[in-house]
């Protein structure tokens, strides 16, 4: 294995932080790998903020889920996806009163745009996750970014056509890590050829092997399921985090998209 194939093995979310901030020369190196990652059009359609504040970070590890872990990150980076620099710099070019002498019809951002804005952003972010990892400097995603986005939106200041993509804890490991790598589904189950498959109730119970139990082999858990499948659902995709998520992006898109 070469050396960057090596770092992305064995790069693990890190939660656990060594306080020692990340030096200039660090935080330089992520972000300039960070602004090298592959962008639409090259308009590099995302922002990112550098979360210096530590009540920020406080008020984050709670409006994210309840994560005090995130408090505790010595560096912290919010991901936006951006359109709202590209409409001030349309806007500052003259380009819609060009467009209406030209008869080109005039829109604002619609969904598409959006979705192109959350690529950029997030092939950006995991850009700084894989230069942090070569540095020993270990990360987390904080998925739970996307809730509440009425309180994010005040507390970044955030205009209409940006929406927070990714929230990344940044540190290096108080200790090294000894736990096992987290096992993957095994190729066959998420790499298809030329279209697309699916799995019976009996692949899908060989995809979760990984997990070390049979998907529906019956046990009781605490939050009273019966297999260890309706655990997760349970636990994640009915969980109350879950319903805010929803409520939170639909909010958003409803204001993004707004005539
Ligand atoms: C989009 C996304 C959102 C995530 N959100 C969280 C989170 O809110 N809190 C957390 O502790 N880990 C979060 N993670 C980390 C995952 O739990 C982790 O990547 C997964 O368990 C696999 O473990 P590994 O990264 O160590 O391989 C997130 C990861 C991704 C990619």
């Amino acid at each position: 294995m070469n050396p960057t194939l090596q770092v992305i093995e064995n790069r693990r979310s890190i939660r656990v932080y060594d306080p020692t901030p990340l030096s200039e020369e660090e935080q330089t190196a992520i972000l300039h790998a960070a602004m090298r990652a592959p962008t639409a059009g090259a308009m590099m359609l995302y922002t990112i903020i550098e979360v210096t504040e530590q009540s920020t970070k406080e008020r984050l590890a709670v409006t994210c889920d309840h994560q005090p872990f995130i408090a505790t990150a010595p560096y912290l980076l919010l991901f936006l996806a951006d359109y709202q620099r590209w409409m001030d710099l349309y806007a500052a070019a003259g380009c819609e009163q060009r467009a209406a002498e030209l008869g080109i019809p005039v829109r604002p951002p619609a969904e598409g745009d959006l979705v192109l804005a959350l690529m950029d952003a997030l092939i950006t972010a995991q850009t700084a996750v894989i230069a942090a990892e070569s540095l020993g400097i270990g990360s987390c995603y904080i998925g739970d970014i996307v809730e509440n986005w009425e309180t994010h939106q005040a507390l970044f200041d955030l205009p209409r056509y940006t929406f927070p993509a990714a929230l990344v804890c940044f540190g290096r490991p108080a200790k090294p890590p000894t736990n096992p790598l987290v096992p993957r589904f095994e190729r066959k189950f998420i790499v298809h050829k030329d279209r697309y498959q699916r799995f019976s109730p009996a692949e899908l119970d060989e995809m979760c092997l990984p997990w070390g139990q049979r998907s529906f082999e019956p046990r009781n858990y605490p939050n009273r399921a019966k297999n260890t499948i309706q655990a997760n659902y349970i636990r994640k995709f009915t969980a109350d985090f879950s319903v805010e998520m929803n409520r939170s992006v639909g909010e958003m898109l409803k204001n993004w998209t707004i005539k």
